[in-house]
């Protein structure tokens, strides 16, 4: 039903979240092994967390920043780039800061929280390359500390990917969830937008969400990978 439903929408969107990335080696948040069942977001994610506990905050970003230069897309990242040019998707959302979509080949990409392939200042807003973290380097000429260009709890989102991420749901006929708990707003208010506006809303997750009872299509039993290339448009 999904491969139809593909071939007969004249815009589709996908949107993603740390599942699509999982089976490229890097772990989610909120399943069995997440990176949330062992820390607690609040403590080290956020901005507090930048502005207090900084030594742990730069500790555990630097161990995330070796995980997204170290991994790579996997082979359903370059499928949705396929499906791209083929005309079959035209947008992606993604709540995942690994710049793994963009690396694939994908172009049209709403990066609701940033990405990790990117520092900046602190305190004069200076762009570095995340690779200074690598280098032993966290602080910037100015004194100003060097911080993943991510949003951190309690941080709002970029106003483009935010303005570009709405205009898509409003547009999308098909819109499917790809690996995301559906747990984090504003972020899980998309798929919810897309169907209010007329969507057909699938979601593909190992695990059910909030949002299950709200979708025309729900794949609990197979991973992304495996669906995509199933998929094979
Ligand atoms: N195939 C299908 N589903 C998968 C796969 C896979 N290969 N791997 C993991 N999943 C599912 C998990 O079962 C889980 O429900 O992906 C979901 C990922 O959910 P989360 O770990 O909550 O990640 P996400 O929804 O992206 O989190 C949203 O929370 O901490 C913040 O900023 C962070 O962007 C993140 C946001």
């Amino acid at each position: 039903m999904l491969k139809k439903w593909l071939q007969e929408s004249n815009y589709t969107v996908v949107f993603t979240g740390a599942g699509m990335s999982t089976e490229s080696g890097l772990p989610d948040f909120r399943s069995s092994n997440g990176m949330w069942k062992k820390k607690d977001p609040s403590k080290i994610a956020s901005t507090d967390a930048l502005n207090h506990n900084v030594e742990e905050f730069i500790e555990f970003y630097r161990e995330r920043v070796i995980g997204v230069k170290e991994y790579q897309p996997h082979r359903g990242h370059y499928i949705l780039a396929e499906w791209e040019q083929k005309g079959l998707l035209q947008s992606i959302i993604t709540q995942n800061v690994d710049g793994f979509h963009h690396a694939a080949g994908s172009k049209q990409v709403a990066e609701l929280h940033g990405t990790l392939q990117k520092l900046h200042c602190q305190r004069c807003g200076k762009q570095f390359d995340s690779s200074e973290y690598l280098h032993g380097d966290y602080y910037c000429k100015c004194g100003g500390v060097l911080r993943p260009s991510i949003i951190l709890f309690g941080e709002s989102l970029p106003e483009e990917a935010f303005h570009l991420a709405l205009e898509e749901s409003e547009r999308a006929e098909l819109f499917i969830v790809l690996g995301s708990s559906l747990t984090v707003t504003p972020a899980n208010q998309f798929p919810l937008i897309a169907k209010e506006n007329g969507a057909k809303l699938v979601i593909v997750n190992q695990e059910p969400t909030p949002f299950d009872h709200y979708s025309d299509l729900v794949i609990h039993d197979k991973k992304i990978g495996e669906l995509l290339q199933e998929l094979e448009l």
